[in-house]
This record gives structure tokens, C-alpha cells and sequence, in this order.
């Protein structure tokens, strides 16, 4: 058999590298892989943007415990064109600069930071301002990862920040709020009904026994520059990888990862149980 029949010809490409070379392609490696959960998040919000009457726009919560996808999915969105426009992206992780939650708001809508404050003039903290951009960009949506980290905070500031998303979300803004997070944004969501109401739920599980899984694990091998195949998908490797990971994506992806670093410095070429088992126990010892 030919070295590399198993891999697209753009990844087959890279067999003619160094050993060093593959093996930071293969920990770098930013390559998505489709799967049906992220593909129902990309039609719902084809769906959502394309909902005309924007006077409570529908909003979307997706929602996994850590390492299930989320940011990944966010980072494809971002990656689309036909979301380009329509879209703006807001990464709440808790900032080194210290900004919070309405600053981060208004950093990514392009007004200044001080601008969304809450005040008994503008208790959902939102200036007039604000519309003018919205409607001259065409915004359609606002993307925010990590949302649950909005929700952490004292009990006022928590209340604000829900009173923010539920404002840009009304009308005359009329912004679908799409959130990535754990599950706590959902349960902070849910303590206020009218704004809970307006979300569309999405919830990312862990992988389990499936064709949909073999499918994937195929996808990621054919990602992966070895010489040889490594049938992923069969019943002894998909198993291995279900009972040593709980099925959690981050793990799965580390451990082959780590496997097919193993292959190329043991010049197997191929990731097998013994080397899924070398990547288990010792991830970086290649
Ligand atoms: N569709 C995919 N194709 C290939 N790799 C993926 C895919 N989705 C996720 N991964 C991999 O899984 C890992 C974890 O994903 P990600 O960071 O998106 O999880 P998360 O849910 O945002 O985690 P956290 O809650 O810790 O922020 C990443 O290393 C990423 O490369
Ligand atoms: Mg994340």
C-alpha cells in the first residue's frame, strides 16, 4: 500500500517532512472535524440570524461541562464569511485587564468602554448611541464565550448583567445573544423567565459508543500525517479511547495527539493500543 492513502492529499503532503516538523503539525493542529452536534448549532444560528422580526430575538445557549467543544465551535463560527458581518465575538474569560462584563460589551460593538453604564436614566445600562452602530454596522448577533463568567459575580452585578443581555437582546436592539458556557449560565439564565424564554438551548455531551463517533474519530485521521492507517474507528481503539477519557473531547484529541507523536518518534507510523496507553499514562514522554 502507498504511505498516506488514508489522508487527504493537502495532509499527505506534509509525509515528506522531518519527524520534528509532523510532530508540531500534529500538536498544533487547529483542524476541525464536523460532527452533528456542532452542525445543528451552525443551522440553528443560520436560522436565528435569518428571523426577521427582531423585537425579542431569539437567543441560543450552548452549554457543555469543560472541554466539550464549546470555544471550538465559537472559533469556527468565527471562521465562516456569511457570519462575518453579521456577528460580533466577545471572549469573557476573566481578563488580565480587568475589564468586566459591559465593557467588554462595548469594546466589541466599537463604542467606547464607559459608554454602556447602568444608570436610573439607563437601567439596562445601554446608551442611545448604541442603536446607531447596531443599525449602520447590520449586527445582527453578539457571540459570547465563556458566558457563565458574567453570571459569577456578586448578586447585583449578576443581576445587571442579566438586565444587559435581556436589553440587547429587546428591541429597539433586537441582538440574539449567542452564549457558550457550563452549565451554570443556564442556570443563571433561568432566574429570569422572560429572558430564559428567549433562549434556545444546545447541550454538549461527552461522546458514547456510535457511528456518529466512529465518524469523527475517522475525520481526525485523516488529519493526522502518519504513514500508515490506524483505523481509529474500530471497536478495540473506539472503546480504549471511551473507558480512559469518559468520552470528553479535549481528552480524546490530547490522547491521540499524544499517541501519534509516540508512532512517529517509535517509527510504528500508526497509533495502536499500546501507544494509546504510552499517551495515557504519560502524554509528553514521546
Ligand atoms: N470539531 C472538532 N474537531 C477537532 N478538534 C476539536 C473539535 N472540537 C474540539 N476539538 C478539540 O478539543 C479541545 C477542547 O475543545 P474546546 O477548547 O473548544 O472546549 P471548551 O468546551 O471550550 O472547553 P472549556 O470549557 O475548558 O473552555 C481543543 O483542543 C480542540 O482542538
Ligand atoms: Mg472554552
Amino acid at each position: 500500500m502507498i504511505d498516506g492513502q488514508h489522508l487527504s492529499s493537502s495532509r499527505r503532503m506534509l509525509l515528506s517532512f522531518s519527524d520534528d516538523r509532523r510532530i508540531s503539525e500534529i500538536q498544533n493542529d487547529k483542524a476541525w472535524i464536523d460532527y452533528p452536534r456542532s452542525e445543528e448549532v451552525f443551522r440553528m444560528v443560520d436560522n436565528i440570524l435569518a428571523v426577521p422580526d427582531r423585537n425579542q430575538a431569539p437567543c441560543l445557549l450552548v452549554y457543555g461541562e469543560g472541554g466539550t467543544g464549546k470555544s471550538s465551535i465559537v472559533r469556527k463560527l468565527q471562521s465562516f464569511k456569511r457570519f462575518s458581518d453579521k456577528l460580533v465575538f466577545v471572549d469573557l474569560t476573566v481578563k488580565p485587564d480587568g475589564l468586566k462584563f459591559p465593557e467588554l460589551i462595548a469594546r466589541a460593538l466599537g463604542v467606547p468602554s464607559g459608554l454602556i453604564k447602568y444608570s436610573r436614566a439607563q437601567p439596562d445600562g445601554l446608551p442611545a448611541e448604541l442603536l446607531n452602530i447596531i443599525k449602520l454596522r447590520k449586527i445582527k448577533g453578539i457571540v459570547l464565550d465563556e458566558l457563565h463568567d458574567a453570571f459569577l459575580v456578586p448578586r447585583n452585578e449578576q443581576h445587571r448583567n442579566l438586565s444587559l443581555t435581556k436589553g440587547l437582546s429587546n428591541a429597539p436592539y433586537g441582538l440574539s445573544v449567542l452564549g457558550f458556557g457550563v452549565a451554570s449560565a443556564h442556570a443563571s439564565l433561568k432566574s429570569d423567565n422572560q429572558l430564559y424564554r428567549r433562549f434556545n438551548m444546545i447541550e454538549l455531551c461527552d461522546w458514547s459508543d456510535s457511528d456518529d463517533f466512529r465518524s469523527f474519530l475517522l475525520g481526525i485521521e485523516g488529519h493526522i500525517p502518519l504513514r500508515k492507517p490506524s483505523f481509529l474507528d474500530s471497536e478495540e481503539i473506539t472503546g480504549f479511547l471511551l473507558e480512559r477519557t469518559g468520552g470528553r473531547m479535549d481528552s480524546i484529541i490530547g490522547m491521540i495527539r499524544a499517541a501519534a507523536c509516540y508512532a512517529i518518534k517509535s517509527g510504528e507510523e500508526k497509533i495502536s493500543i499500546n501507544l494509546l496507553r504510552k499517551a495515557y499514562s504519560s502524554p509528553w514522554g514521546y
